[in-house]
């Protein structure tokens, strides 16, 4: 299907500038000036007044696990270690691979309605993963988590048996999911489990997914049991060679930024999920400053707890500019381009993350009619600072809609909170 969007506002251009924006094929086939290009005869399938309307890339949450929706507001205000080892995991062992479908499905509304195209995925039931991306058109990059010491671990061989199971099954279905290999932590992968992911990712040319230095705890116990910071850690382990996203990265000594400063090596910052688990708060201002390429996450919707990057991108700039007593620390600007291009940077995916001719077709309208966007003296601030991602009105996924005028087009809301409502009953 084509679709013309006319009379429209890009980020890139005066704030006074229309375009008239063409997808086709699921592409960006065209940008002109607004008016130029129909008057060249550009026809359309469909024809979009977007007078009121700023169109952005789609946004890409580099790090959750969307199955974990199920568990929102489920045990807060509670110490990090009683989170994850007596709160949610012992809900995690008893999920259904079902109830992992519709976490997935809630998840991915949420995204949808507040403006993110694609999410980069830690799960435990990444075929749940694969089909609700299907289902709902949503893209992502998925993991499995995989925990155990070694290689010959039987409960890590059979994560990664089925891993590779879901990728083929992912292909059979046209879902528009890549896989990447998702050894959880450097705390709950033994060093050999550790070299041998390594070892895969570079035979199969795959991405690796893992979280880092989320809390002092940890940074602490990896100087203590191996003589290394975290960073260092991965770095002997051959891991930091390979693409590689690192989630977290709170707990950083001075020799690790030039550790992590190469183009394969992505840190994902996840600020909500830092603050609330009261791990801290991520040096991304120095980050940027040593090279680091950075990317930001929303962590699960149990720890954050929410999985909307408007609210992200907001929380993260202005932390930065508060931590480090500098109001450029981090410029409104440099924050949408962190949940943008750099996102589709960290997952191998260049022609994402920026409305250009050629680029695929994962946009996002914002109702310039919203409170939060006037008066329009300047777009990317309004995005930035003062969006709450309630102005998003349309959203397209390879130049398909996926939310359209404020409704779902793919996915059954009501059919998706009766059934978590269900699940919940279980746990209340
Ligand atoms: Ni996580």
């Amino acid at each position: 299907m084509s679709i013309l969007l006319k009379n429209v506002h890009l980020l890139d251009r005066p704030e006074d500038e229309r375009s008239d924006v063409k997808v086709d094929g699921g592409r960006i086939a065209a940008i002109c000036a607004a008016g130029e290009g129909a008057a060249d005869g550009w026809e359309a399938d469909e024809v979009l007044d977007c007078s009121s309307k700023t169109l952005m890339p789609g946004l890409i949450n580099c790090h959750t696990h969307a199955y974990m929706s199920l568990m929102r507001n489920y045990a807060d205000d509670v110490p990090f270690e009683t989170w994850l080892f007596d709160r949610i995991t012992p809900i995690e062992d008893s999920l259904t691979a079902d109830d992992a479908y519709w976490g997935n499905l809630l998840s991915i509304m949420e995204m949808i309605r507040t403006g993110t195209t694609t999410f980069v995925d830690m799960q435990m039931f990444p075929r749940m993963a694969v089909q609700a991306c299907a289902d709902s058109g949503m893209r992502a990059l998925i993991s499995r988590g995989l925990v155990g010491q070694s290689r010959s671990d039987e409960a890590a061989k059979r994560r990664l048996d089925e891993a590779f199971d879901e990728m083929e099954y992912g292909k059979t279905i046209g879902a528009l999911c890549d896989f990447a290999l998702g050894p959880h932590a450097i705390y709950t992968c033994g060093e050999d489990l550790l070299s041998y992911v390594s070892d895969l990712a570079a035979e199969k040319g795959m991405r690796v997914n893992i979280h880092l230095a989320e809390t002092e705890h940890e940074f602490r116990s990896c100087i203590a049991e191996h003589g290394l910071t975290p960073t260092a850690y991965l770095e002997k382990l051959g891991l930091l060679d390979r693409d590689i996203l690192l989630a977290h990265c709170v707990y950083l000594a001075d020799e690790d930024y030039a550790l992590l400063a190469r183009p394969n090596v992505h840190v994902v910052t996840n600020p909500a999920s830092n603050l609330k688990l009261a791990n801290g708060f991520a040096p991304v201002h120095r980050m940027l400053k040593e090279g680091l390429q950075v990317a930001i996450g929303t962590d699960s919707a149990a720890s954050n707890n929410a999985l909307n990057l408007f609210t992200e991108m907001r929380l993260l700039t202005m932390g930065q500019k508060g931590v480090t007593k500098d109001a450029l620390a981090l410029t409104a600007e440099e924050t949408l381009e962190i949940a943008t291009a750099n996102g589709a940077r960290a997952i191998g995916r260049d022609d994402l993350g920026r409305v250009e001719e050629g680029r695929t077709a994962d946009l996002v309208l914002i109702d310039e009619n919203a409170p939060t966007m006037r008066p329009l003296y300047n777009r990317k601030a309004a995005l930035a600072y003062s969006a709450s991602g309630y102005e998003v009105s349309d959203v397209l996924i390879e130049g398909e809609f996926v939310y359209r005028d404020g409704e779902y087009t793919t996915i059954d809301a009501e059919r998706v909170l009766f059934e978590t409502e269900k699940i919940a009953e279980r746990y209340r």
